[in-house]
């Protein structure tokens, strides 16, 4: 197959991690006689540095032009110190979602079992964790009205669901859960929220449609909890904008590291793959970043934009093997120690 693949780099350690995930992605093209074509584009502080947009008319055109999207990391402490900055790098990530239509965000929350011992929380408890966070991404409080007093003196963000965006990603959730362990659990605060009261009303009166699957409705500080306490409970999360950037944060430290975990933007233009971390901006050009996120995330690209299972699989097989023999940055390595890129190598080498 032919396809064209739009590749964002971004901020911090994006460009050397994608770096990585390119080099896999070649090979597998190679091994697998496909045509894979990459072109680069601007967001985040680099764009900033170079256009003064965070997400340029450019990219967004690049992106609609492509097959799939790859997208490495955003984020420069330079802006994160200065809250009166008035262009900032998340800035161009929240455009380019909300701009291409990226409304469920997808993250599975897995262990490998040669990691077990480097997640903070107990073996036991972690073993035979998967599950999937399904994250509602272009609504709530991260796009709705926000401002100051003209005294300055205070300050709101309000959070608005409708009922089509909350059936919306609520679909791909049950489907989700179809295809896995039948089971779903609506995280919420219906306790306290009007948002989460139409969430709840919304899904309980699509149960109907789907009742081979177990629904359960959870509040948001008791599934906190959960995640620690017993993760293996969950099979399928789905959750509004805020509550499963953090939920997935948290989720996150049971593989081990940060760096492990992937995910998938599903939308109505396009798609987009990205690693669930942030640009590490401290260890950028020093090559010691793990790719592993990323790589991962490119496994997901073949598998749900290009629907190539196999190569997928292939992907996966390799980053589980490499690490079964111990390999790894220095966050995942339980033998030996390697930097950004000849962990990758390792990786294209064990395709
Ligand atoms: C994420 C990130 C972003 C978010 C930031 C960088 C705006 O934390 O993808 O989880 O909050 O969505
Ligand atoms: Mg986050």
């Amino acid at each position: 197959m032919n396809k064209k693949i739009a590749v964002l780099a971004g901020d911090g350690i994006g460009p050397e991690i994608t770096k990585e995930a390119i080099n896999v992605l070649k090979k597998v093209a190679d091994k697998f006689g496909h045509q894979f074509d990459f072109r680069q584009g601007l967001v985040g502080g680099v764009a900033i540095d170079q256009t003064k947009n965070p997400f340029p008319g450019e990219t967004l055109k690049l992106c609609l032009d492509s097959d799939a999207i790859l997208f490495g990391a955003i984020g420069d402490p330079k802006y994160d110190n200065d809250p009166t900055a008035r262009i900032r790098p998340e800035q161009g990530l929240l455009a380019m979602r909300k701009e291409l239509g990226l409304y469920a965000n997808i993250r599975p929350v897995f262990v490998f079992k040669s990691l077990l011992d480097r997640s903070p929380l107990k073996k036991e408890i972690v073993d035979g964790v998967d599950f999937v966070v399904v994250r509602e991404l272009i609504s709530g409080i991260y796009f709705g009205e926000r401002g100051r007093s003209n005294d300055n003196k205070s300050a709101f963000d309000t959070s608005e669901y409708s009922v089509d965006e909350i059936a919306r990603i609520a679909k791909v959730g049950f489907e989700m859960a179809g295809k896995r362990r039948k089971k779903l659990t609506v995280v919420d605060k219906a306790n306290v929220l009007e948002t989460s009261r139409l969430w709840r009303e919304t899904i309980q009166n699509m149960e109907k449609d789907y009742s081979d699957i177990e629904v359960e409705y959870m509040f948001v500080d008791n599934a906190a909890q959960q995640i620690i306490k017993n993760p293996t409970r969950f099979d399928v999360i789905v959750t509004e904008n805020m509550f499963g950037d953090i939920l997935t944060d948290e989720a996150s430290v049971i593989s081990g590291s940060l760096g492990m975990l992937p995910s998938a933007s599903l939308g109505l233009k396009t798609s987009l793959f990205e690693p669930i971390h942030g640009s590490f901006p401290k260890a950028a050009g020093q090559n010691i970043a793990n790719p592993t996120g990323i790589i991962l995330s490119a496994a997901m690209l073949l598998e749900e934009a290009f629907e190539m299972v196999e190569e997928g699989a292939v992907i996966r097989n390799a980053v589980q093997k490499v690490l079964d023999d111990g390999f790894g940055t220095r966050d995942i390595a339980t033998k030996k120690v390697m930097g950004t890129k000849e962990f990758g190598q390792k990786i294209v080498g064990a395709l």
